[in-house]
């Protein structure tokens, strides 16, 4: 479409975390392609520290780069405050954005939001009239549970231990998202994500960073009660098709990826030996269970790139990466999708975040799978029984913890074992299928264009 004819205009606003700021980063990027423009909401300029990249997203910044100082005792309550900074600098501004491009040759219209922000619809709908698009991060399995406990047909807390919902796999209570069996010190997040709802029944757009062959049976279930669309994987396209290595991949990283490093090692490791190790930006492992996953991956005798953020590393043992050697390197964080697409990796050990997996997916790499807490869960579920690309440690029956045994066995299973190979195929398959699922005509591109096309006729 050429952009001097398309005079859409869309508001975006991410919740600013890394999980959730990407993905619709990079589903941005997809509508500039298409013609539209866009603007961004976020926080703070620390938090886009490569804005430069991002030509074609303006960037407006609504929280003031020297006061973003939170308080808290733990990053989740920090993550907490600083959300709550957040939220209400999008409502006092929401509006002033708007009115200061409605004299342009290009008006807001319609305001692309996260789907765990559902408040900000009221206020696009309600007091600006204008259109509401909703962006689920998150599976459509997930987004299913919580309908379900919507609907009543699931009941928190639990009345029993198995659960059997049209459109997916029997589950096991510790299959549901952490929170709907245990809320443990934060019952509010319940609430929250149960407040995604709203979206379902109100927004004008429901789309979802998944696609259709991925979740089929569900997507059906949610399509027939939902105008919801897959528009996934948001992954940055050069890295699932080669042809496009020109791309820019718009990628936005809260720490400082040790990129040279993390590189230069594995191109001097062979091909499909390394396990990359990385439980995300938020998850906080205790230090027994950090010393446990250590001794796994050194007794697994596979090369290893493990991501541990600074505030984890005291958790490390002491004397562990002397012993590793140059069988393992430790960074505090690296350029994933680049990681994942190397050819050294032979597999992901994961805590599942929706993103990390989808991005395993859309790079065909075979996964263990060690979920802490939120969607993690479901999300290994499918990864294990559905699309059956990996295998899950399993925790001991004394408590939480999976053992320095459980990991290494795992590895060895997924690396070497008799699984190892149709693991590995089944992953290739999924590759082939996202990058499918985003090519010209494909489910999600196609979604994407009627999406746009609805835009213009507002
Ligand atoms: C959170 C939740 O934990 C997750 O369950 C939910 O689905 C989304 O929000 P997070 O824990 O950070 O996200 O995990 P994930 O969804 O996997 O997102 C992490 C992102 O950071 C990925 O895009 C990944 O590529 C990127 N990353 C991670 C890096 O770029 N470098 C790293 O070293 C580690």
């Amino acid at each position: 479409m050429d952009e001097t004819v398309c005079r859409i205009h869309v508001l975006a606003i991410p919740l600013p975390l890394q999980g959730h700021l990407n993905p619709m980063l990079q589903l941005c990027k997809r509508l500039t392609s298409k013609g539209v423009r866009i603007t961004l909401v976020t926080g703070t300029s620390a938090s886009i520290s490569e804005q430069n990249q991002f030509e074609s997203i303006k960037i407006e910044y609504i929280l003031d780069d020297d006061n973003i100082e939170v308080e808290g005792s733990n990053a989740s309550e920090k993550v907490a405050a600083f959300l709550k900074r957040f939220n209400s600098a999008v409502s006092d501004n929401l509006a002033r954005l708007v009115e200061e491009k409605a004299s342009s040759d290009h008006p807001v219209k319609i305001v692309l939001y996260d789907s765990l922000m559902p408040w900000i619809l009221e206020i696009v709908q309600g007091q600006l009239g204008l259109k509401g698009a909703a962006f689920f991060t998150q599976a459509c399995a997930v987004s299913a549970i919580y309908n379900h406990i919507r609907r009543g047909t699931l009941k928190v807390p639990l009345e029993t231990s198995t659960i059997l919902f049209p459109s997916m796999p029997q589950l096991e209570s510790n299959d549901l998202p952490s929170f709907v069996y245990n809320p443990g010190p934060y019952p509010g997040i319940l609430d929250l994500v149960l407040s995604e709802n709203i979206n379902l029944e109100k927004s004008d757009w429901l789309l979802f960073n998944s696609f259709d062959k991925l979740e089929n049976e569900v997507v059906t279930w949610l399509t027939e009660r939902y105008p919801i669309k897959t528009i996934g994987p948001c992954t940055p396209s050069m890295y699932t098709d080669k042809r496009l290595k020109d791309d820019k991949d718009y990628t936005i990283n809260f720490f400082a990826p040790d990129s040279e490093a993390c590189l230069k090692w594995l191109d001097t490791k062979e091909t499909g030996s390394v396990v990359y190790v990385s439980f995300g930006s938020v998850s906080d492992l205790g230090e027994n269970q950090m010393q446990e996953i250590a001794c796994g991956l050194m007794n697994s005798n596979c090369n290893f790139l493990w991501v541990v953020r600074p505030s984890e590393e005291s958790k490390i043992p002491r004397d562990f990466m002397s012993e590793a050697q140059e069988r393992g390197l430790i960074v505090n964080w690296c350029p994933q999708i680049k990681v994942l697409s190397h050819r050294a990796v032979g597999c992901f050990m994961s805590h599942c975040g929706w993103n990390s997996t989808i991005e395993a997916l859309s790079l065909g790499v075979p996964m263990v799978t060690m979920p802490v807490w939120v969607d993690q869960p479901t999300n290994s579920k499918y990864i294990v029984d559905v699309w059956k690309v990996g295998l899950r440690v399993k925790a001991s029956e004394e408590g939480e913890m999976v053992t320095r045994e459980e990991v290494e066995g795992t590895i060895r299973e997924v690396m070497h074992g008799e699984k190892a190979s149709e693991l590995r195929n089944n992953a290739l398959r999924w590759k082939e299928l996202a990058k499918e699922a985003i090519s010209e005509g494909g489910s999600s591109d196609k979604h994407i264009e009627e999406f746009v096309s609805s835009l213009e006729s507002i």
